[in-house]
């Protein structure tokens, strides 16, 4: 009933960790104290209120915020020392709101997402032509390859940027919400390529997500953050619970098994229900008929 399970993390999975880790802007510490090793070749989905430091806990895993106090580690180096082609190599990062030079067409890129494979002795290869076309068609892309970024629908960018990263083709995919402004379809289609990349390519990928039934689905390790540490992680199973989830976001709610994948799914309460269920899951089940393929 549940997705596959991730394969073995391949021999060369990368080891990224970030240990007690401070970081600030200015003199305001946002992240202080946070120990967390990735899970290689595993999908981690970071979790927690807006404001607790999420994306800025993904921009010190991608080096681009240097911390007060602690170091992010790749494969034993301390990221600030590894080269920066070669760190761009082995993980890419989604921002949570990217933004395209004026008038660069989604084509264009795309294709930046290939500039680490390139060195002066190797340019353009029908490699990079490969990746720029199969992230295009991977992210339903490829009808909007010739138009610019900026004159884009949200979403229609939102899948553009993606594109770039997976064209990028890193063993590491750091991705800071890649479903906000994408329609429910839409949000399904990313999560699934995102297991593609995973489930066959090993890729090991760290995504912020708001929807926590979404990410139980799709996360095989739940980090959730409140003020600027981890307050719990784990196995979606084990992490999102009643009472952490009141604990991390101060929302009332149940948690019943997701019919379609049996993993938790986060009922809110809310000021206006009492939070006694009328229904129970396996009431909807009956009246929604069994999902397909359980
Ligand atoms: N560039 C910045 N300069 C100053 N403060 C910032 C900056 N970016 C984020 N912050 C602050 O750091 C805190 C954590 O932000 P952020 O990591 O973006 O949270 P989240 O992604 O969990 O919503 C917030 O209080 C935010 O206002
Ligand atoms: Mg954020």
């Amino acid at each position: 009933m549940s997705t596959t399970p991730p394969p073995a993390a391949p021999d060369d999975a990368p080891d990224l960790r970030a240990e007690n880790l401070r970081l600030a802007y200015d003199d305001r510490i946002v992240v202080d104290g946070l120990d967390l090793v990735v899970p290689p070749g595993r999908i981690t989905a970071v979790v927690g209120a807006n404001a607790c430091g999420k994306s800025t806990l993904l921009r010190a895993l991608a080096r681009l915020l240097t911390p007060r106090e602690g170091a992010v580690r790749l494969d034993g180096q301390a990221i600030h020392k590894v080269p920066t082609r070669q760190l761009a190599q082995r993980l890419g990062l989604l921002p949570q709101s990217p933004v395209a030079p004026e008038g660069l067409t989604v084509a264009d890129l795309v294709t930046r997402g290939r500039s680490p494979h390139q060195t002066w002795w190797r340019q353009w290869s029908t490699g990079d032509e490969q990746a720029v076309r199969e992230a295009l068609a991977a992210t339903s892309m490829t009808e909007h390859a010739d138009r610019a970024v900026d004159e884009l629908s949200g979403g229609q960018r939102q899948r553009a940027w993606i594109a770039m990263a997976v064209a990028q083709g890193t063993p590491i995919l750091l991705l800071d919400e890649p479903t906000t402004y994408l329609d429910l379809a839409h949000q399904i289609d990313v999560l699934d390529l995102v297991t593609d990349l995973n489930r066959n390519e090993g890729r090991t990928v760290v995504m912020v997500l708001h929807d926590l039934n979404q990410a139980c689905r799709y996360a095989d390790h739940v980090v959730a953050m409140k003020s600027g540490r981890i307050a719990a992680e784990g196995p979606p199973g084990e992490v999102i619970t009643a009472e952490s989830v009141r604990d991390v976001f101060g929302l009332r709610c149940q948690v019943v098994a997701d019919p379609v994948s049996g993993t938790p799914m986060v009922i809110p309460v809310g000021r206006h229900h009492t939070g006694d269920p009328a229904v129970t899951a396996d009431d909807a089940v009956k009246v929604l008929g069994a999902p397909r393929g359980s």
